[in-house]
């Protein structure tokens, strides 16, 4: 559906973005997951024709956007990182000027922003003064004001920083809505890897400007070793059967640390009822045992040496 090659964007001798290709289909959630300076908001600034690359092409339904913006700019909707509201209007009266923005008129505008209220929760909230919002409701204001003329695309630069938890499960509950209930495509960008992996279909890892890692969740954490990690509480330490752990060629590492062991093994090997029929015979009492998969942080730290927040 849209479809970025090999964007690239030089500010002055900055590469900001360099060659970078992504691309979105209908339905979709993807996320764009990288830490400060990464270049995501140039990146999604270039994809919405709000930046010019300097090289590179951006398509939509095939349709090259960079010579013609407006084939995707009516099905478009763009959040910016920055709130851009204005303090001394009420919620409605700044929907309402983002909506003449978009050449909406009453009573079709009138009725956009009812039903934009309540899809961003803030139905009683209509008549207060932006200035009296909250962090979390200028946030969501923010995302209404992209959703007026009902966008096919959804494109979102950061969206829940800084502000609290509650309204942060909120937009996250909205995004999951938009797509589920108005099958809204949606580029999610953000440096919170549990977002990204709570929202997302398929992810791009985005790192100093390149693209480092794109795939499904799972295709992506594949890139980690092809090592899992087991987990066993134990009721007490027992000598014997972490003798009978170390004692096992397939099994590549065994620690033992307050009643926990850690056992890695190759992810194709089923471990648990060994681990069982090992603790039966040495009498050693299982409390727990969880297998644990790497995380989208594990896999940027793989890959860049740096963990994704600083
Ligand atoms: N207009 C500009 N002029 C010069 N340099 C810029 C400009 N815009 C961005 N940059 C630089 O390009 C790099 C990427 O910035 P960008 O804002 O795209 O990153 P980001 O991933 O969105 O970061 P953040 O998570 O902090 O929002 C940064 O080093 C930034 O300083
Ligand atoms: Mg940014």
């Amino acid at each position: 559906m849209l479809e970025a090659v090999e964007l690239t964007k030089h500010f002055k001798q900055h590469k900001a973005v360099q060659a970078i290709n992504v691309y979105l289909k209908r339905g979709e959630i993807v996320g764009l997951l990288g830490p400060n300076g990464a270049g995501k908001s140039t990146a999604i600034g270039m994809i919405s024709s709000l930046i010019t690359p300097t090289t590179g092409e951006v398509y939509f339904q095939k349709k090259d956007v960079l010579k013609n913006p407006q084939v995707l700019r009516k099905k478009l909707g763009v959040v910016p990182q920055e709130i851009a509201l204005y303090d001394d209007l009420t919620a409605k009266e700044n929907l309402e000027f983002f909506g003449r923005i978009q050449k909406m008129k009453n009573p079709e505008l009138k009725e956009k922003i009812q039903e934009v209220l309540e899809q961003i929760g803030l139905q009683d909230q209509g008549k207060k003064l932006v200035k009296h919002f909250s962090g979390g409701m200028k946030r969501r204001l923010n995302i209404g004001a992209a959703l007026l003329h009902e966008p096919e695309i959804l494109i979102m630069d950061e969206p829940t920083v800084g502000i609290d938890p509650q309204s942060r499960n909120y937009i996250l509950e909205t995004v999951k809505r938009l797509n589920q209930e108005k099958q809204m495509t949606i580029l999610y960008t953000s440096h919170y890897m549990e977002e990204v992996e709570y929202l997302c279909d398929r992810i791009y890892i985005m790192d100093r400007g390149s693209i480092i890692a794109s795939g499904t969740k799972k295709e992506i954490k594949n890139i980690l070793s092809a090592d899992q990690m087991i987990q066993v509480k134990m009721e007490r330490e027992n000598e014997e059967f972490i003798q009978i752990l170390q004692s096992q060629p397939i099994i590549a590492r065994v620690e033992m640390k307050d009643h926990q062991v850690t056992i890695v093994v190759p992810k194709e090997v089923n471990l648990i009822a060994k681990l069982f029929k090992w603790a039966e015979e040495t009498k050693a009492n299982i409390l727990g045992v969880e297998i644990q998969s790497p995380t989208l942080e594990d896999v940027f730290l793989h890959l860049t040496g740096r963990a994704l927040r600083n």
